[in-house]
């Protein structure tokens, strides 16, 4: 990651706090702490009004009629689509398709991507893959005669290059890979790979479930074939999340669902598609959650994501060193804290990860502990009963850490 020229001041965490009703709640007499923001995020007062807003004052189907509030519902889902293409650099609203979330998303590039694909082809993904970008391509990849292969991790946490490097071939159709691992925290070279699996003639499939939340990207720059991102994950309701695919790409691939709304014309025997994106769209879309989305990037880009990243990496660095001093703790992912996003994952050898998840609760501490919808990695890594994970966002702060390291070393003792 190169170094920024320009420093950032710390998100205003008191102000934002303000935005969010739900961080004021007392859990077991405590204040909440919510460290489990790699599972979904809250949301912000702007969205929820947001939201209301629409239900309230123009809601209608989309795409479906002339009348007044059918054209309002049309333009604010539109607005979001715009607005959602702006955020990641895409170059207009055609190359960015609205899905349910990031796991329909990757399934959608992983069923249209396959259809021209033949047996003995490969699909390249690597260890750090959250579930959503491995069973879609495994199971295609089943039904197809497909072979999968996975680029291993090295002890600090990142990507083997050098064996991508010799996996890649002319039989390499796809790489599938995560931007940020919501287990390690790593931030993956997504830039590097690409090019390297272009070389090769590769599309490069990128889940960006855990970066849109906590990084800048622009998917340009990146030059990725497909982002998915889930927008439940970056302050937005749940219920939508989307695929970025390069235009020309889009139009020649096949699409995912059919039904409604996705058609020009429909004939007995054939049916035309729709124009970009909503060829890949099908049926009454959420709407109302295209709206909560659009005011969550407004939200996020007001407080810049440079900054998010910069505070994430002050919390992560107080976690870190706290977690590292720790007898019986050991620290999953990089130990620089400039190589990650806001979370850290940890094994507690002598403790569960889910006793320690109850512990914490205890003290009003929401954490994860598992395998964090990533078995493959708990296997190649070695990590019998998964781990514990605090994620963070940008309303927690670093009396917030503080409690979770006096907490952990609380339940280390109950159970040591
Ligand atoms: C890296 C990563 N990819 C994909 C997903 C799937 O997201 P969703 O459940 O919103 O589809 C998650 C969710 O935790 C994730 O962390």
């Amino acid at each position: 990651m190169k170094a920024r020229a320009t420093v950032h001041s710390a998100l205003d965490v008191e102000r934002i706090r303000r935005d969010f009703p739900i961080l004021s709640l007392k859990v077991n007499a405590r204040p909440l702490v919510y460290l489990d923001n790699a599972a979904t995020t809250q949301k912000p007062l702007q969205v929820l009004n947001a939201m209301q807003g629409y239900y309230t004052l123009s809601n209608a189907n989309v795409h479906r009629g002339i009348h007044y509030l059918s054209a309002r519902a049309t333009e604010l889902y539109e607005d979001a689509h715009i607005r959602a293409a702006q955020f990641f650099g895409a170059k207009s609203m055609q190359e960015m398709v609205f899905t349910k979330n990031a796991t329909e998303a990757l399934n959608l590039a992983a069923y249209s991507l396959t259809q021209s694909l033949r047996p003995g082809d490969e699909i390249v993904l690597t260890f750090m893959e959250h579930h959503s970008n491995i069973v879609p391509w495994q199971q295609l990849a089943l039904q197809r005669g497909l072979k999968v292969r996975f680029v291993p991790i090295q002890s600090n946490g990142q990507l083997d290059v050098h064996v991508l490097d010799e996996m890649l071939s002319e039989r390499t159709k796809i790489v599938g890979v995560v931007h940020a691992s919501n287990v390690l925290g790593t931030i993956n070279d997504v830039k590097s790979i690409a090019r390297r699996a272009h070389k090769a003639g590769a599309k490069v499939v990128v889940d960006g479930a855990q970066s849109a939340p906590h990084v800048k990207v622009d998917v340009r720059e990146l030059d990725c074939d497909f982002f998915a991102f889930s927008g439940h994950k970056m302050l937005g309701p749940t219920g939508i999340g989307g695929l970025y695919g390069k235009q020309e790409l889009l139009e020649r691939l096949p699409p995912f669902l059919f039904g409604g709304d996705m058609i020009r014309e429909v004939h007995a025997t054939h049916s035309k598609w729709n124009d970009l994106p909503w060829k890949f769209e099908a049926g009454t879309p959420p709407i109302a959650e295209a709206v909560g989305l659009h005011a969550a990037m407004d939200y996020l880009n007001a407080l810049d994501l440079d900054r998010v990243h910069a505070h994430e990496q002050m919390l992560v660095f107080r976690a870190l060193n706290g977690l590292a001093k720790m007898p019986g703790v050991h620290v999953l992912g990089p130990l620089d804290a400039r190589a990650r996003t806001g979370l850290v994952s940890f094994e507690t050898p002598s403790v569960h990860p889910h006793d320690l998840a109850e512990v914490l609760n205890a003290q009003g501490i929401g954490i994860r502990g598992g395998h964090h919808c990533a078995m493959p990695l708990a296997e190649h890594l070695n990590l019998k009963n998964g781990s514990a994970r605090a994620s963070f966002y940008v309303y927690n702060s670093l009396s917030e850490v503080d409690a979770l390291l006096a907490g952990v070393k609380k339940a280390l003792k109950l159970f040591g």
